[in-house]
């Protein structure tokens, strides 16, 4: 199928290869030479089934698993193999934004002092460093946001440090978000207003996304391309519109099928879209 490329390439996956061996089983293959990437301001949805290595390949490209073979490129440059250090420095240009974000956070530090570490990157001349989390914080609609600014981490639901981890990646303002089911943890009505959040974020600040979803209506919503994956290799990939609208491999078609129909997909599109249209999702 024929994938438009609609820029530079911010992240690329170069035929990585990653198995896991414990001892008594015999080894996972949890990815198998794939290649893939990111350009600029674009949005790549990963979608395949439970166990097919999508979170995998999320953290070999955030450098937490090291790839047995094949490298990982940010803007061009060989990121995987770095010391630490270094890595480190990379590392903030890619934000995470995880399923389970309870991981994500230093359990020690409180709102304000997880969210101005990321802020103070990117000094801004608006309003002191309090006034502006409370904007960041009810930009991702915890509100009133000066309730959150002392609480811990572990003082949140699962949604709103869903919330505060998209807060975070906003604060550090980088060029390519990297989310593992972001939206799953969350209420339907959360999640058009996440989805609307990272829409905007797409349009105002040009970020990049990979995208990783079970969730084939918001592939369609909300991304340019799509890569499928079965059993750590991607099988199929392309413009979203028409992978997912004329399937060609039978893992494709079946996902495809059996999550919902192209016309329920799309109907589910124009739900949500309609939703950010009237305003629910912005609220
Ligand atoms: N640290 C690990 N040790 C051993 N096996 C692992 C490890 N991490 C992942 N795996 C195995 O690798 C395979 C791919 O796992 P991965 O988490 O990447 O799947 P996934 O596509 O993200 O699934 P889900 O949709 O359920 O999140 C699975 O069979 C999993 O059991
Ligand atoms: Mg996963």
């Amino acid at each position: 199928m024929v994938e438009t490329v609609i820029g530079k390439p911010v992240l690329e996956l170069c035929k990585v290869s990653k198995s896991f061996h414990r001892r008594g089983f015999p080894p996972v293959t949890a990815a198998r030479e794939v290649d893939l990437h990111v350009c600029e301001a674009e949005t790549v949805a990963l979608v395949g089934e439970s166990g097919s290595g999508k979170s995998t390949l999320a953290k070999i490209a955030l450098g937490l698993v090291r790839p047995d073979a094949g490298e990982v490129k940010l803007f061009g440059k060989t990121i995987s193999g770095l010391p630490m250090g270094q890595l480190r420095e990379v590392r903030t240009a890619m934000q995470p934004v995880f399923q389970d974000s309870s991981a994500a956070f230093n359990p020690r530090r409180t709102v304000t002092q997880l969210l101005s570490q990321a802020a103070i990157r990117h000094p801004s001349p608006i309003g002191t460093m309090r006034e502006r989390l409370i904007i960041l914080l009810e930009q991702v609609g915890l509100r009133p946001g000066e309730d959150y600014l002392g609480r811990f981490p572990h003082e949140l639901s699962g949604g709103q440090r869903q919330r505060l981890s998209i807060a975070r990646a906003l604060a550090m303002d980088p060029p390519i978000i990297i989310a593992d089911e972001p939206l799953s943890g969350a209420d339907v009505s959360i999640r058009g207003q996440l989805l609307n959040l990272m829409i905007d974020l797409r349009e105002k600040r040009k970020v990049a996304y990979l995208f990783i979803t079970h969730d084939i209506s918001i592939a369609k919503a909300f991304a340019h391309r799509v890569a499928v994956m079965y059993k750590g290799s991607i099988v199929e990939r392309g413009n979203a519109d028409e992978v997912l609208a004329n399937p060609q491999h039978e893992y494709t078609k079946r996902l495809v099928e059996g999550s919902l129909t192209v016309e329920q997909a799309e109907k589910a599109v124009e739900a949500i879209s309609h939703k950010m249209e009237s305003g629910v999702a912005a609220s």
